[in-house]
């Protein structure tokens, strides 16, 4: 009888201690089958109500049992839907930024400081904002200086072929002083190789005010290689686009201290980095800028290349295949 109550007043809530308690009562040791070899020692006047005792405890220890496990059972349960709680969280798997957005951002961070706001537009472009505008009419030769994605069924549209069209857009829109510089996609269609692809990323700037002159553009660059590169000396060449005149070619001096460096500047230690040039009056006119008034520089260059050159990635191509193992090399650079 004292067990019976002492079955009833139990409670367990792990795992080992319900099986203590089952094992005491119902094992096959245990305090029942005890009760029950004791059974034939019992007087037989006291029999009836032995055995009526010891046939209760059992059903009451039985039942505890079950009941313990199953209260056991829905607790971990329950646990298990909001996991457990007090586990370490896992650490969070960070992205990096990709390179060609960390070079467009390190080259927007220089131009900005020097007043430049930067301007975009579309990458499906019409004939007028990528070629005519930029003094490029129909039939030019120059067109073909750039080979260009066209729509088959509508000649007037194609992809742009640099951001100079978004400049176009830029002075149809704002009046001078122009300070802007233009980072974007472009597409040509050129053969793919280690070199070029048939889309790059590009950041052109314009700069149109009153009395802007040649010595403007090439401090302007002398101050933007300097920050960029960390290297001062650079050298205009002679060179000619439509939409400029004078126009140059900008070279940095890259020294030649590794075969790397002997490589990428074909022993002479110059590289070249970007076009440029005085805005040809025609385009300011086309634009509905004053050329009498007005004067301005232009210059473009590729971010493609450059972060091939300031990472030194060997393949223009890793830039555009998403492979995680490549990207991941990026992340101290965020
Ligand atoms: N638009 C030229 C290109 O894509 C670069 C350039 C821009 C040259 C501005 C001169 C002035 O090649």
């Amino acid at each position: 009888k004292e067990h019976i109550s002492e079955v009833e007043k139990f409670t367990a809530d792990t795992k080992d201690a319900i099986e203590a308690f089952r094992i005491k009562y119902l094992g096959k040791k245990g305090l029942l089958n005890e009760f029950f070899a004791e059974f034939k020692n019992v007087p037989n006047d006291q029999k009836k109500e032995f055995g009526q005792t010891i046939n209760t405890l059992k059903i009451n220890a039985t039942e505890k049992v079950n009941l313990l496990k199953e209260a056991l059972e829905s607790k971990t349960e329950e646990a298990g839907k909001y996991g457990d709680l007090t586990r370490p969280g896992e650490a969070m798997a960070l992205g990096a930024r990709h390179p060609i957005s960390i070079v467009k951002n390190q080259i927007i961070d220089i131009f900005s400081r020097i007043g430049f706001n930067v301007s975009e537009g579309p990458e499906i472009e019409d004939d007028w904002h990528n070629f005519t505008a930029l003094n490029l009419p129909e039939y030019h030769p120059a067109r073909d200086m750039q080979d260009t994605f066209f729509i088959q069924t509508d000649p007037d549209i194609l992809l742009r072929t640099h951001t100079s069209s978004v400049q176009v857009r830029y002075m149809e829109n704002n009046k001078p002083p122009i300070r802007t510089i233009s980072p974007g996609r472009v597409y040509r269609n050129e053969a793919i190789s280690a070199r070029s692809h048939c889309f790059f990323h590009q950041v052109e700037g314009l700069y149109i005010d009153k009395d802007v002159s040649f010595a403007d553009l090439k401090q302007t660059l002398q101050f933007f290689t300097t920050e960029l590169f960390g290297k001062s000396k650079i050298r205009l060449r002679p060179s000619y686009f439509p939409f400029t005149e004078p126009s140059a070619e900008v070279d940095v001096y890259w020294g030649l201290e590794t075969e790397t460096d002997y490589k990428m500047t074909k022993g002479t230690g110059w590289l070249e980095i970007m076009g440029c040039g005085m805005v040809d009056p025609n385009v300011l006119e086309n634009c509905g800028i004053d050329s009498k008034e007005y004067s301005g520089f232009a210059f473009g260059m590729g971010i493609d290349r450059i972060a091939l050159l300031l990472h030194q990635i060997s393949d223009i191509r890793l830039l555009s295949e998403n492979d995680v193992r490549f990207l991941e090399q990026f992340k101290s650079t965020l």
